[in-house]
């Protein structure tokens, strides 16, 4: 039986790096053999430009069918000036929203085969393992919004059940890891922090004794992340928070391009991006790292294709490749594709070792 993906490439880079991902990916399959059906799909701007809409019915009804979405990314400026729900990016929030991935994954590690490439000092980066849970369908990003006049609304909103379900897969997921969780919120100003913050302590209290919980107001969490990054082990936060925090630690790898994300419900297909977006300013030049990309198929083979020994092998291949090329966006001169290949050629050695 094979795998059906629907692939979305997007925008910018996007399709760039789902190129590359599918160059591996096929690679990995034949020589482990599984089979892949693909279908691709339209999104974002690239949807806009074909159909009038961020999210065409078919490409909601191609993910629906799937058994996994891997997404390049939207946006870009040349729709910049349309009206927030015709956005690019208004599509990728109803693809959330329609598969009902609440929680987004995005693993930030520092590999030891690339602990020079980050910008900040060895003794702080090296061996940090983050797993940042972020709440992916609610929030400010799907509360109500508008305009009055000259004045904007978005509104905050959280219910319980919402943050319940979000904190127990992170408590699970630092239950199979370090045993440490923290959550990260603003509890000191907003009226949903302290509710994230009651529910979070209940949930720990009744049902993960053993866990360690750490509590931090995001303010003081950014500073956290790039001076004792090694203490952290999952952290879970809201929409915004998540979205922004996972930017600003990605720095402790040396490029965005490098993390990827996995979003899961409770059932369904799961979506797995990287967690960079379109990229204009590199769009079109063959320099995008895909590696974001690639760990994100590590991390579909995993948790939606029930392929845990090729995902595992695949993150080893992708380790192996980055101590040996390097593109653009870590001081290197190597293309998407030349990555991507370090990493088929990584995988060859692994099978002939093996
Ligand atoms: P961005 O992540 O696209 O780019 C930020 C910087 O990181 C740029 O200098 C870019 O060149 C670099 N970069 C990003 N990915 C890279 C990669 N794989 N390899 C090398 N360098 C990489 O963020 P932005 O510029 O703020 O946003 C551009 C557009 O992308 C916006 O329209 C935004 O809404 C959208 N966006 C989409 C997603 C998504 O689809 N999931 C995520 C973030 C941003
Ligand atoms: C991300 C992006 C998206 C987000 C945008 C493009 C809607 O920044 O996936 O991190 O804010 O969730
Ligand atoms: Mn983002």
């Amino acid at each position: 039986m094979s795998h059906r993906i629907l692939l979305l490439p997007g925008d910018g880079i996007g399709p760039e790096v789902v190129k590359a991902g599918c160059y591996v990916l096929d690679h990995l399959a034949t020589a482990t053999n599984f089979d892949i059906s693909y279908e691709t799909g339209l999104i974002g701007g690239a949807a806009i430009d074909a159909t009038g809409v961020p999210m065409p019915a078919q490409t909601l009804e191609a993910a629906r069918r799937a058994d996994a979405v891997l997404l390049g990314a939207v946006g870009g400026p040349q729709w910049h000036g349309l009206p927030g729900d015709k956005r690019p990016e208004a599509g990728l929030l109803a693809l959330r929203a329609a598969l009902g991935v609440f929680a987004n994954l995005r693993p930030i590690r520092v590999r030891p085969q690339a602990v020079e490439q980050s910008p900040i000092k060895r003794e702080i980066a090296e061996g940090s393992d983050i797993l940042f849970v972020r709440e992916l369908t609610g929030g400010l990003y799907f509360g109500d919004k508008g305009t009055e006049g000259d004045a904007a609304y978005d509104v905050c909103r959280y219910s319980r059940t919402e943050i319940e379900r979000v904190v127990r897969l992170a408590a699970d997921a630092a239950t199979d890891r370090r045993g440490r969780l923290t959550l990260v919120d603003k509890a000191n100003v907003m009226e949903t922090s302290r509710l994230w913050r009651a529910v979070t302590e209940e949930i720990i209290a009744q049902h993960y004794k053993d866990l360690e919980l750490e509590i931090l107001l995001v303010d003081a969490a950014t500073m956290h992340l790039l001076t004792r990054p090694r203490d952290f082990d999952v952290i879970v936060t809201e929409n915004l928070f998540g979205d922004i925090l996972t930017d600003e630690a990605s720095v402790l790898t040396g490029s965005i391009g490098l993390i990827p994300s996995a979003s899961l419900g409770t059932t369904g297909a799961g979506l797995y991006e990287p967690v960079h977006g379109s990229a204009p300013d590199i769009a079109g030049q063959g320099k995008a790292n895909p590696i974001g990309m690639i760990e994100s198929i590590a991390m579909m083979l995993e948790s939606s294709l029930n392929r845990a020994p090729e995902g595992r092998l695949l993150r080893k291949a992708v380790g192996d490749a980055l101590g040996e090329t390097t593109t653009a966006d870590l001081g290197g001169t190597a293309s998407t594709m030349d990555m991507a290949r370090a990493v088929t050629k990584a995988l060859d050695k692994a099978f002939t070792t093996q």
